[in-house]
């Protein structure tokens, strides 16, 4: 029998297909996916992490309770933070336990549900963890798409804590106006590659930073960058000087260290700095470098920053909505760096401490038919 969700709630087109979708996709959960998938931290990491940091086992798909459902993870989400799952957890989670299933954000399907919010054929993201099926309650930044814009790997990326990221980092932390000269750090990265477009929406003029010449390229011909410096072959401080002869009026920082204090030093009078991460310190361990030159802050009038997506949870739905009507007006541009298969989030998590993803690294895990034409 039909969910009622969808023969109420979508239009009959739609619902048709997506139905016959989640049928299929049931039929599956029963006839082969009674085992599940998933990696566990095996070792704490010295310095970058390497696969036999991870175990990867096979374990029976987990049972559901009262007021939990069951989800397919289809896509993965890779992020720099999980260096600091592995090592000491950050400040804001604790560490990843040796044995325990490795933690990550996924976005994928409910197959299963005895919670009343979630119904079978929902698309959610979550941190459902590096496994192919997580029993969820709901709770933790657990989030139902309203709207996927055409692929439900936007759950990881543009419409999702990424996109969220540099959505709330440059409207309310960096309070971006028209005419602003932007620069942002990580340009081609998974969040950078959205700011720099949304500073475009926004009116104002951005400018990027990144590892290679090829990126920078991308930053410029895809990501609606005016220009991009290549941090590994230029003065980073002089050519900013050279872009933004007035100074800069926001920097949205994703790395930190010499580039933070580059940016500092070129901060026009009362300019702001949003800082979102900083991924060239995580593995530094007991040697982070904060800014020497912070108090150019004080003689400038800087408004310096720090913010966690976490504290935005309330308004999460707002951005989903505002950045996928960008997407389908073709004023942002989701870009994705995909690789396959489970065998393959520890070669993933080190492909971002290598300098080799372009846009919002994931990894595909399961058939994702589900997003194909549905919107
Ligand atoms: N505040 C928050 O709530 C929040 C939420 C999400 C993410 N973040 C942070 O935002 C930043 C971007 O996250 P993301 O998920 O989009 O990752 P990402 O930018 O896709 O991260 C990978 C990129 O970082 C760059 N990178 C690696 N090592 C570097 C180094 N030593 N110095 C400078 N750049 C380096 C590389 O690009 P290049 O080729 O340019 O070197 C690499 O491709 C991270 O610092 C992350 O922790 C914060």
């Amino acid at each position: 029998m039909r969910h009622p969700r969808y023969a109420s709630a979508r239009s009959s087109a739609w619902s048709d297909q997506y139905y016959q979708i989640c049928v299929k996709l049931m039929g599956g959960l029963t006839q082969t996916y009674s085992m599940n998938a998933r990696w566990v931290l095996a070792r704490r990491p010295v310095g970058l992490v390497a696969e036999s940091d991870f175990r990867l086992e096979e374990v029976p798909v987990p049972s559901m309770g009262d007021g939990q459902f069951l989800v397919q993870v289809i896509y993965l989400s890779l992020a720099p933070v999980m260096a600091q799952y592995v090592l000491d957890g950050g400040v804001i989670e604790k560490p990843v336990a040796i044995g325990e299933t490795m933690r990550g954000r996924g976005v994928g399907l409910v197959v299963a549900s005895r919670h009343a919010g979630f119904a079978v054929g929902d698309v959610v993201h979550g941190p459902f963890g590096w496994q192919k099926f997580a029993i969820s309650d709901g709770k933790g930044l657990v989030f139902k798409m309203r709207d996927w814009a055409g692929a439900i790997s936007n759950g990881l990326g543009v419409l999702g804590l990424t996109g969220f990221t540099a959505y709330f980092g440059l409207f309310d932390v960096a309070r971006v106006r028209a005419g602003d000269t932007v620069l942002v750090s990580g340009a081609v990265g998974g969040v950078g590659s959205v700011v720099g477009q949304l500073a475009r929406i926004a009116g104002a003029d951005p400018l990027g930073i990144a590892g290679s010449d090829a990126k920078c390229s991308i930053a410029v011909e895809s990501l609606r960058y005016r220009a991009a410096i290549n941090y590994n072959s230029e003065n980073v401080r002089s050519r900013i000087a050279t872009l933004a002869p007035d100074g800069l009026n926001v920097y949205f920082d994703n790395v930190g260290g010499e580039i933070l204090e580059a940016a500092i030093d070129n901060m026009t009078h009362e300019g702001r700095i949003a800082i979102c991460g900083s991924i060239s310190q995580y593995l530094a361990n007991d040697s982070k470098k904060g800014p020497a030159n912070y108090f150019n802050i004080v003689y400038r009038n800087v408004r310096m920053h720090g913010f966690h997506i976490y504290s935005y949870a309330s308004r999460f739905a707002e951005a989903e909505a505002r950045l996928a009507r960008w997407i389908r007006d073709g004023r942002l541009a989701p870009r994705e760096d995909r690789i396959q298969g489970l065998e393959s989030m520890p070669a993933a998590l080190q492909r971002l401490f290598a300098s080799a993803n372009t846009g919002k690294q994931v990894v595909q895990i399961a058939d994702d038919s589900v997003s194909v034409g549905v919107s």
